[in-house]
């Protein structure tokens, strides 16, 4: 068995607020057929530790850049878990990285800092074979190997998941990082002046993985790199691209305990229980035509501006919507004033609902996903896996894993759901015309429908890509 230790900032069923926690939630029972085991390191937030049953302190550290920590044993997905339990930096109400307010933790850089020094020491001291460190929030766990365990130090592996969050801090607290000066450099920790986690992670790393194929090619470019795209070239073929899968315990239309009808591809029709109970909930008319969905961040990421300008087109095309999101005022002030222009055509749920997540893939016909850079996605997958066809940006993971429905490929049964190229107003309007164009043929839309839930987007392939990755790094290939 391979062990290796894998340090992010949250993991389902824990603690999530976006993709990281599905991945890093799915990653340890996906690798185990694989002859991994994989042990998760988590920051000790009150509900992390409220869900371990009678904790056991496997470990301890007198001095975690001035704060004392303790590791409790758990379990994550039938895999061991270890908890830093560190009451000074994670024990507090509000979310994993703020208040409730929404405004970052000033002592964050302190945070997860001292989560990255913790996986580092305990990855060599326990002779784990391998570090696998999730974004900027593990970003200095590498680097602690390579600046404090030089010579011993476990090989590793720094996973991005998105570039737009590096964590960028000022100079200042360099000299309370515990690093020796030699770091404080240009191919160390240094990043514009200050002091950038994901950039020293990327550095340090032996290798950099990102979440699908496509956006690790992207991220050479200015574009996508945001500031980094001169480090990713510099590394290299030590750059990979490794699509997400998602866990068909948790997503899986066929036993979902969330949905008023399960259903398989075989009983598809039974999708149409979920569609009027999802009306329902959002006070939506019922007709035949086409009920799209929208499940994200409301940022300029998800390209969201971009639907409050097409939601009119959407309405007066024979659609109705019905969106799930939190995040930016200006987009939530937006979103609520097409509702308002149409009532019974478009209904907004703003808030941050699992349950309703499930409900809407399995009574949606169409997921919106118009993102202007996606890592991976996991929104369209879920899409695919409940025959809710994915309507798409062509951009990293998206342009991955949907297969457009154009004339070749849906004559060869292969297409799974719309493409569409620049996320503009006219783009997406178009790409909505031609969904519903596709819908109003019903033997064609089932086809597209199948041809999704056929496709295998488990944890299988891309777990055997991780543990090959593994073993090339620890020499065991
Ligand atoms: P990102 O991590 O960039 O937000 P992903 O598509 O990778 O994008 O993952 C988003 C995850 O968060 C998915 O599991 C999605 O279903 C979930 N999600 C996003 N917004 C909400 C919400 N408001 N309520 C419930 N689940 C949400
Ligand atoms: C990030 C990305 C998203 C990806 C997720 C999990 O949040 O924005 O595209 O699916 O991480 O890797």
């Amino acid at each position: 068995m391979l062990r290796v230790l894998s340090v992010a900032s949250e993991a389902v069923p824990l603690v999530k607020t976006g993709g990281l926690a599905d991945v890093a939630g799915a990653l340890p029972a996906a690798l185990a057929p694989h002859g991994v085991a994989m042990t998760s390191l988590l920051p000790g937030y009150p509900p992390v530790l409220r869900a371990l049953a009678k904790p056991l302190v496997a470990w301890k550290f007198d001095d975690l850049l001035g704060h004392k920590g303790r590791l409790l044993a758990g379990q994550l997905g039938g895999q061991d878990l270890l908890v830093l339990d560190a009451p000074a930096l994670f024990d507090r109400e509000g979310g994993p990285y703020g208040d409730a307010n929404g405004r970052d933790w000033p002592d964050n850089w302190l945070r997860f800092a001292a989560l990255s020094l913790a996986a580092a020491d305990l990855a060599v001291r326990q002779g784990f074979d391998i570090l696998h460190a999730h974004d900027w929030q593990a970003g200095m766990a590498p680097t602690y190997l390579r600046y404090r365990h030089a010579g011993q130090a476990t090989p590793s592996v720094m996973t991005v998941h998105n570039m737009a969050f590096q964590g960028h801090f000022g100079r200042e607290i360099f000299d309370r990082l515990g690093l020796p000066a030699a770091a404080w450099s240009i191919d160390g920790v240094e990043y514009h002046g200050g002091v950038g986690f994901l950039k020293a992670g990327m550095a340090a790393a032996n290798v950099i993985t990102t979440v699908s194929p496509s956006y690790a090619r992207e991220i050479r470019l200015p574009e996508f790199g945001m500031g980094l795209e001169g480090l990713v070239a510099s590394r290299g073929t030590q750059v990979r691209g490794i699509v997400n899968g998602i866990d068909p315990a948790e997503w899986n239309p066929a036993n979902d305990g969330h949905l008023a009808a399960r259903y398989t591809a075989a009983s598809l029709a039974r999708r149409r229980g979920n569609k009027r109970a999802l009306e329902a909930e959002f006070g939506l008319e019922s007709d035949d035509g086409p009920l799209f969905i929208v499940v994200s961040r409301l940022t300029w990421q998800k390209g969201m501006d971009v639907l409050v300008d097409v939601a009119d087109h959407l309405v007066h095309s024979g659609g109705r919507l019905a969106l799930l999101g939190s995040g930016d005022a200006g987009l939530v002030a937006g979103l609520s004033a097409a509702a308002a222009r149409h009532p019974g055509r478009i209904g907004i749920r703003i808030g941050y609902d699992e349950a309703l997540s499930h409900r809407m893939q399995a009574g949606g016909d169409a997921i919106l996903v118009p993102s202007r850079f996606e890592p991976c996605g996991l929104t369209q997958l879920y899409g695919l896996a409940y025959g809710c066809v994915p309507v798409v940006a062509r951009t990293g993971g998206l342009a991955d894993t949907v297969i457009d429905a154009n004339i070749a490929a849906l004559a060869a049964g292969a297409a799974t759901g719309i493409q569409f190229n620049s996320v503009s107003a006219p783009a997406l309007a178009d790409a909505i015309s031609r969904t519903i164009a596709l819908y109003r043929q019903p033997a064609l839309w089932k086809a597209i429908q199948r041809a999704g839930m056929k496709a295998d987007f488990t944890w299988a392939g891309s777990g055997a890509l991780y543990a090959q990755l593994y073993r090339e790094l620890a020499g065991k290939s």
